[in-house]
């Protein structure tokens, strides 16, 4: 990890994960199922267009998490006594200031693969903080969490339902690994989003103004700019559809006819039949009991489970097995 810069009580470290999705690319492009990691999608446009779908109407999932944490972070502060909070994926981290308004913070953590995006928050947060320092960290969730700074009590927190975008085998494997990083002292608080009515879930990646296919769009032309690829936006039919049997929405593209995509970065040229699939991300969506089960099995446990008025999404508080509050 480099440590880049230090102004004004922020400081920002770099983990370098380009390799490492370089060759994930690679592997899940010559998948079964074709596929892209999701990590393509979020460039400086790309967490542009993110923060211009939490604001759209059929995105309810950040107003009504916001519902859920103004109501109860007072109950989280009292519960965990957090003095760092580590915001993972944490974006423009507009729902994280609830938090930061309630807790009685030393140090702000957030760690996300969008470096320009996590620049400006941090900077934001450290300016209306004065008290709090920043300590951001560039990187993967999924990989850097056994290095995360910060005293105790630490609360972790996922929020947006990005849980929801790794598969239940990566969503075990994280939850293990965060089991095994959480002190005794410290939380995690993971915001999900719920199994709900399908015209709901698909109008939510399926909105009117089609923010949300720009946003899933913009991972294409990433590749194409970065790994000298040539993926052609016309040939590509977006699509976000309910997947009943895993219970998630499966967001990415068909292929509109038979084509070849060369991708020379990676030294590879791929086929698609017409109609074939390309995945860009997941989007599963909970049911109180399965995550139940899913932080039980890792030795975590879900200490308080909230929803808002309408049942939509909820807010977990989970520690590791064991602990007495
Ligand atoms: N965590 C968000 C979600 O699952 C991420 C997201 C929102 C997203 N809209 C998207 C991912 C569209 C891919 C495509 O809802």
């Amino acid at each position: 990890m480099s440590r880049a810069a230090t102004e004004c009580g922020v400081r920002v470290d770099v983990a370098d994960g380009r390799p490492a999705l370089y060759e994930a690319t690679l592997r899940n492009l010559q998948a079964e199922v074709k596929e892209l990691p999701a990590v393509w999608l979020y460039d400086e446009r790309g967490s542009r267009l993110y923060e211009e779908i939490t604001r759209l109407p059929e995105y309810y999932l950040p107003r009504r998490e916001g519902e859920i944490l103004r109501a109860r972070a007072g109950t989280i502060a009292g519960r965990t006594q957090a003095r760092t909070l580590v915001e993972l994926g944490a974006g423009g981290a507009r729902n994280t200031r609830v938090l930061l308004d309630a807790l009685d913070i030393e140090r702000f953590v957030p760690l996300d693969v969008s470096a320009q995006t996590l620049r400006a928050s941090a900077q934001a947060i450290a300016a209306a903080y004065p008290r709090i320092f920043v300590h951001a960290i560039v990187g993967d969730f999924e990989r850097d969490l056994d290095t995360l700074p910060g005293r105790g009590p630490r609360l972790i927190a996922l929020l947006g339902s990005t849980i929801g975008n790794l598969y239940p085998v990566q969503r075990a494997r994280f939850l293990a690994t965060l089991a095994s990083a959480l002190g005794e002292e410290d939380a995690f608080l993971v915001g999900v989003d719920l199994v709900k009515d399908v015209a709901r879930l698909e109008a939510a990646y399926n909105d009117t103004k089609g923010v949300t296919e720009a946003f899933v769009r913009n991972a294409l032309d990433a590749v194409d700019a970065e790994l000298d690829a040539t993926f052609d936006q016309q040939r590509f039919v977006y699509e976000a559809r309910w997947d009943p049997e895993h219970e998630w929405m499966d967001i990415g593209f068909r292929a509109r006819q038979a084509h070849s995509v060369s991708i020379q970065g990676l030294e590879i040229d791929l086929a698609f039949e017409e109609g074939e699939p390309l995945r860009v991300e997941i989007s599963s969506k909970f049911r109180r009991e399965q995550l139940e089960l899913e932080a039980g099995r890792a030795g975590l446990r879900v200490e308080s489970w909230w929803t808002d008025h309408a049942g939509d999404f909820a807010v977990a508080l989970v520690f590791a097995d064991g602990k007495d509050v």
